[in-house]
């Protein structure tokens, strides 16, 4: 997607936002956190995500307009620094096996596929889901990112989908203090 201008002053973050379900309605709580820890936001969302957010609201919270699609060069007067961080959340086991399998199927994968490779963090975060967890080729695209250096957020050890009663309590087990804390520590030298 290219990126025009190098970072001046506060810390340029991109969000890239998966359909990830019910978590990614709480984005904005995430977005509010890292404004508030001098991070400049945009948020990139797959298209699948866009039935789980409030674009408008979080262009608010932002600054920036939520992008989902690419545009052509000549419609495209938007300022985009250097990211000094990229954050996936929530992530999905669709977006995360074609990252790492070099998919550049959405703006957002787009974004992370020219990303990889340049030392810039990469956290991704995922709902904890056992059931995810138990096919090989997730696992197995997981540890690859690792061993490229990506932070894998993906704690779903203990939990039994079956005993989580609603959204809501399947909402509140989203990692997003972890999140903002293994994005805070990307500040550290
Ligand atoms: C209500 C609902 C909840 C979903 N929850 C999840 C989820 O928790 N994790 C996941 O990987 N996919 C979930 N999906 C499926 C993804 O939206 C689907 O795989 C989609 O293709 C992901 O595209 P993306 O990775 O480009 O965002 C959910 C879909 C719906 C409609």
């Amino acid at each position: 997607m290219g990126y025009p201008t190098m970072t001046v002053g506060t810390r340029a973050l991109y969000i890239v936002v998966c359909g990830g379900g019910y978590p990614a309605g709480d984005l904005p709580a995430f977005v509010r956190q890292a404004a508030t820890a001098d991070w400049d936001i945009r948020v990139v969302a797959t298209p699948s995500s866009l039935k789980f957010i409030d674009t408008a609201l979080l262009a608010n919270l932002s600054g920036h307009p939520v992008r989902s699609e690419y545009v052509l060069v000549e419609d495209d007067d938007e300022e985009r620094p250097i990211p000094d961080a990229v954050v996936v959340a929530p992530a999905t086991f669709n977006t995360v096996n074609k990252f790492a399998t070099g998919i550049s199927d959405t703006l957002a994968l787009s974004l992370l596929n020219e990303t990889i490779g340049s030392g810039i963090p990469i956290i991704v975060a995922l709902p904890p889901n056992p059931t995810h967890a138990k096919h090989p080729a997730f696992l197995a695209n997981i540890a690859t990112l690792r061993s490229w250096g990506v932070e894998v957020i993906f704690d779903y050890e203990g939990v039994v989908l079956e005993n989580v009663p609603d959204i809501e309590a399947w909402k509140a087990m989203f990692p997003w203090q972890k999140t903002f804390d293994a994005l805070e520590a990307t500040k550290k030298p």
